[in-house]
């Protein structure tokens, strides 16, 4: 196996990747630094990005950084069953029996949060993932659901993720109502140059590397071909290993990510 080849103890870019292994990206930082900020402030928050910019991993890393006993985490990635599942969803995640009608449910899950805020002195923080699948009546049913004593007091933080056409939607006329709600709006961009070099030496080292698998060539192939997208760099750089290993090849270089590349359907 590559892992053995390379001397490496684990495998790289692991999905279990835990926070404390992140790589501290300038929008990594910046995202738990606006996720903070959220948390003192309450209300509604948007963090939107690229497909494999990081956000799911951002969410889950601030998340981890929570104390369970001030905060009630209710995650929800948008793409599972359809409108009124997500209510239930929201309702189940408050503790509560989901009621049939939507306006029952929506009463509920105000209630859920207020009784939540006020009794357990626990704040709600929703999570809600994949946003940019929303429809619109959807986006616009969410202004009104976390609308609260007519705005004096948020008794819970929202925080809506997606691509960033979801940015570009909410900016339209009837999505006002939350656009204009939004106190914190992150846009992640991708990593420089240098970051793409620090990212990869960081994931190898994370996974055992005890010195310099890359050549810096081959590093200048994946930084340009992945154009600084990180999950893009994780597959490149994980087929390069793959294809270095086969052609015994202790330091991975250019023309090993070109078969990677081309390996990939990334070409
Ligand atoms: N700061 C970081 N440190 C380490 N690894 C990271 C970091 N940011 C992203 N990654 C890596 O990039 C991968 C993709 O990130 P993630 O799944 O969070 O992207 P995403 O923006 O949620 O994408 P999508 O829109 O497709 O859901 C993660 O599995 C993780 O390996
Ligand atoms: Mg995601």
């Amino acid at each position: 196996m590559y892992k053995a080849y390379y001397s490496l103890a684990r495998t790289p870019f692991s999905k279990d990747l835990r926070p404390s292994e992140a790589f501290p990206s300038t929008d990594y930082e910046g995202v738990q630094q606006a996720l903070s900020y959220l948390q003192k402030t309450r209300g509604i928050g948007l963090l939107v990005g690229e497909a494999g910019a990081g956000k799911t991993f951002a969410l889950r890393s601030f998340k981890e950084s929570l104390n369970t006993s001030l905060y009630h985490v209710v995650y929800f990635p948008l793409s599972t069953g359809g409108v009124m599942d997500f209510y239930r969803g929201l309702a189940y995640g408050l503790g509560e029996e989901p009621k049939f009608r939507k306006g029952d449910l929506f009463r509920q899950i105000q209630q859920g949060i207020e009784r939540m805020a006020e009794e357990r002195k626990l704040t709600p923080i929703f999570i809600l993932d994949e946003m940019h699948m929303a429809k619109d009546a959807f986006l616009q049913d969410i202004a009104l659901l976390f609308n609260f004593k007519m705005d004096s007091t948020n008794p819970f933080v929202l925080i809506l993720s997606g691509l960033p056409h979801l940015k570009t939607r909410l900016k339209l006329n009837h999505h006002r109502p939350l656009s204009q709600r939004l106190i914190v709006n992150y846009e992640f961009q991708p990593l420089s140059r240098e970051e793409v070099t620090a990212y990869i030496e960081h994931h190898l080292k994370v996974a055992g590397a005890k010195m310099p698998i890359f050549t810096d060539t081959a590093i200048e192939a994946i930084a340009s071909r992945s154009q600084g997208w990180p999950r893009v760099i994780n597959n490149l750089t994980i087929n390069s290993l793959l294809y270095g290993f086969q052609l015994k090849k202790e330091h991975i270089d250019e023309e090993v990510v070109r078969l990677a590349i081309e390996a990939g359907g990334l070409s």
